[in-house]
């Protein structure tokens, strides 16, 4: 840490590479229902790497943390100083030490070490919750696009889990092993989505010509989660095709909005605990300290790693 007053944080700067760089601030002020976490390790999701692309600058990015409860919430709520904990802020998160409402985070055993952790609130409440949409999963034909990627990997394993019978879809052959490792039966290489159909429930993040694809093979009552669109917004897809099914249901996911209906603590302690007992398994491609964060950043927007990324504040 810098100093008693300041503490550092990753911050937007245009005029260095990649646009991110390590930057001294005050110290976290906190709210009542906030507690003061010292933060270990981070991870990186595409979401705030691609806003820092173009965000002003002093915006600091960060959703996923983890560390050690530094200051207990005032109001007596969450955790006492020292627990190890997971969390979710909505901005900010790269920093040394940040202010999470209690609501937001959940305390880790001794077997959930805080890189596996750090992997968890987005891309983990994203897989868990999107899935949840789909309702009771035993036996239904689940169908997860984009699946080496840092969501799809957590959904593959969450949805095999809860009993479906999961189809993986990647673009390139050589991860299809990948998704394997993430009890996907089945994987789909490119866009044949015909070759398992039809499915029950589709989580779609690709977007592009994915999307309109994977809606032609949903099951009568099926439902199409759409929470991404990596490889293009703007779609076109048959109307008639789509209602004359018969039921169909587009879902269009946010986790900020998921989250005001359940705070980030509860999904956050249910994706500890199968961390904690291995049925859920974290795939980290890349560590390195945050000081690295600019070519990390690359790495990412350049997708040339699979799964998650985490950056460590030891240094
Ligand atoms: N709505 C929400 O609340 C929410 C929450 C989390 C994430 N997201 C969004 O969901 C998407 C996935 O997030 P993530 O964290 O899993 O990202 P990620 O780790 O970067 O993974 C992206 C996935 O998409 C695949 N992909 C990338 N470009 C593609 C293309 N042109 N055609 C087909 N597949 C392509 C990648 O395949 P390769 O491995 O072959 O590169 C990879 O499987 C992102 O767009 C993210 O912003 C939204």
């Amino acid at each position: 840490m810098s100093n008693s007053n300041t503490i550092r944080a990753i911050v937007v700067d245009p005029s260095v590479p990649e646009r991110l760089v390590i930057r001294k601030f005050e110290r976290p002020s906190s709210l009542p229902n906030e507690a003061i976490v010292q933060v270990a390790s981070v991870s990186l999701n595409r979401g705030e790497v691609r806003r820092s692309q173009s965000a002003e600058a002093g915006w600091r990015p960060g959703w996923d943390f983890a560390g050690t409860i530094q200051t207990a919430a005032r109001d007596g709520s969450g955790f006492p100083v020292g627990t190890r904990v997971v969390g979710f802020l909505r901005q900010g998160a790269w920093a040394e030490q940040v202010a999470v409402p209690t609501h937001a985070i959940a305390s880790l055993p001794d077997a959930v070490d805080f890189k596996s952790a750090a992997t968890l609130p987005v891309a983990g409440l994203t897989a868990l919750l999107s899935l949840e949409r789909g309702g009771i999963l035993l036996d239904r034909a689940v169908l997860i696009t984009g699946a080496s990627g840092g969501v799809g990997y957590f959904a593959c394993q969450l949805a095999a889990q809860a009993g479906a019978i999961v189809t993986a879809q990647v673009r390139r052959p050589e991860l299809v092993e990948f998704v394997k490792t993430a009890k996907a039966h089945q994987v789909i290489v490119g866009e044949q989505f015909d070759r398992y159909a039809p499915y029950d429930l589709v989580l779609d993040s690709v977007g592009g010509k994915v999307l309109p694809s994977v809606l032609e093979q949903l099951a009568s009552d099926g439902i199409c989660i759409i929470f991404g669109a990596t490889a293009g917004a703007d779609i076109t897809f048959n109307a008639s095709q789509f209602y004359g099914k018969g039921g169909l249901n587009l879902y269009g996911f946010i986790l900020f909005h998921e989250l005001k209906k359940q705070p980030a603590s509860v999904g956050l302690a249910r994706l500890v605990k199968l961390v904690a007992n291995g049925s859920l398994v974290p795939h980290i491609d890349l560590e390195a300290s945050w000081t690295e964060i600019a070519d990390v950043a690359r790495q990412l927007l350049d997708r040339r790693f699979a799964g998650k990324s985490v950056l460590h504040l030891s240094n």
